[in-house]
Parts: structure tokens; sequence; C-alpha cells
């Protein structure tokens, strides 16, 4: 099970320290880490140096919320991901749908991004989810495969195996409104099923989308599903410790 916390654009350098170190500090995280269960907090890139610094004793890992495709060079205002790992991320968030929506992220950006992490030593959780219409429309599934078949396209199935994926319905991210354990776990299955029969691999599928301190324990039961990326709730260091605990007994 990976618990990841995705801090959006939340926190300066000056408050993020100590709330890494709140939610490092937290009881369920020693049992679920010493079981091999992974936590890891995504800060804002400012706040990436400081986090990493007082988490760096501890056994929650650190990572980006996006990374360029290039190494270096004449990229006005962006951040590569040996940048990322330099200063001591481990994964790096990739194609969240913010980033498809605001930044115009396509999956062959996503992809390219995806094999330049894996280069620098970072593990990309990479986001996939379908809109609202989308799910009324009944495509869910076709959405979802297709954006992994993009991925996928541009990356190679290598790149992929070595990676996370997070099944995050746009519908669901910030509004309160959780898929149903039933909703994700059916989508969690047909992209395993997916990835299995099409590209021969089998990963890791986070679910991400309002998860909480109150409905974590039932997505967590669900087969498919290997652990979240979580929003709002990771900001809480006591919500987010309950995610932890709700996932301990699944690792
Ligand atoms: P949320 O965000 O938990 O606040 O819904 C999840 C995400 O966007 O990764």
């Amino acid at each position: 099970m990976i618990i990841a916390g995705n801090w959006k654009m939340n926190t300066t350098p000056s408050d993020a320290g100590s709330l890494a170190l709140t939610i490092a500090a937290a009881d369920a995280v020693g049992p679920f880490t010493r079981n091999g269960g992974v936590v890891v907090i995504c800060p804002p890139y400012l706040s990436v140096p400081v986090v990493a610094a007082r988490l760096q004793p501890t056994s929650v890992l650190v990572g980006g919320q996006n990374c360029h495709w290039e190494a270096a060079g004449a990229f006005t205002g962006e951040v590569s991901a040996s940048m990322l790992a330099d200063v001591g991320c481990r994964y790096v968030i990739l194609g969240h749908s913010e980033r498809r929506r605001d930044q115009l992220e396509d999956d062959h950006m996503i992809g390219l991004k995806a094999v330049a992490a894996i280069g620098a030593g970072l593990t990309p959780i990479i986001c996939v989810g379908e809109s609202l219409a989308e799910r009324e429309a009944g495509v869910t599934v076709d959405v979802v495969t297709q954006q992994i078949d993009g991925v996928v396209a541009a990356a190679g199935a290598d790149t992929i195996r070595r990676s996370i994926l997070a099944y995050e319905p746009i519908w669901a991210i910030g509004t309160g409104l959780a898929a149903t354990p039933q909703q994700a776990q059916e989508v969690h299955a047909a992209v395993r099923s997916h990835c299995r029969s099409r590209h021969g691999i089998d990963v890791p599928i986070l679910y991400g989308g309002s998860v909480t301190d109150q409905n974590a324990d039932e997505l967590f039961a669900q087969a498919d599903v290997n652990g979240a990326l979580v929003g709002g709730a990771s900001l809480k260091a006591a919500a987010f410790n309950e995610i932890i605990r709700a996932a301990t007994p699944h690792v």
C-alpha cells in the first residue's frame, strides 16, 4: 500500500517543515512503514528542500508534483526530474488532471516526463481519470485506458512497469464526492486487466479524489485498490494519520 499526500499549491516553506514533521510523527506511520507500507508527501517545489530535510530521519518519503521532460535547458519556469532527485525526492506525480486542464498536458507529454523521472531515479505516480460527462456517457473505462495507452506509447512499457498509476475521477477531486468503493474497484480492475493484457505490466493502482479518514477503510478493502493519492486530507495531520491507519491491515 502506498499513501501519497498531494499538497498542491498549499504551504509556504516556513510552515511546510513543521506539518511534514507532525505527519511523520503520527502514530500510524511507524507500524505502516515497518510492514512495507510507503508514505510520500508531495509539497510545492519551494517547500521540497525543507520537507526533505525534516523527513530525512523519518520513514516518510518526499515527492514532487510535476517535472519537465528534459534534464536541463531553456525552459523558463520549469523544474527537472534530476533537480527533484537532487533535493531528496523519490517520487513525482505526473499528469494530474489539474495540470492536464491548466497546463494542457497530454498523454504524450506525460509519457516523456515519466521517462525523465525514471532516468533521474524517481518513481512516477501517473494520474488518469474521467470527467463527470464522460462517466455519465458510460465511457469511463475507455477514457482511462486510452490515457494509459497514450502514456505507454510515449514512454514505453518498461518505463510504466516501474511507475505507479493513480485513478482520479475528475468529478471526485476536491468535491467531497469520492467514488464509491464499488466504482473505484470496477475501474481499478479494468485498468489492471488492460495493463496486463495490452502492455504486459502490473503496477500498483492508487485511488484519488476526496479520500478522507471517513471513507478510506472501505476504499482500501477493495481488491484492486493499492493505496491513495490524497489532496485536502493530506494537509490535516490527524486525518492523514487515520488514512494511513486504515491502510495498515492491507499492507
Ligand atoms: P482531494 O485531491 O483528495 O482533495 O480530492 C486529490 C488529488 O487531486 O490528488
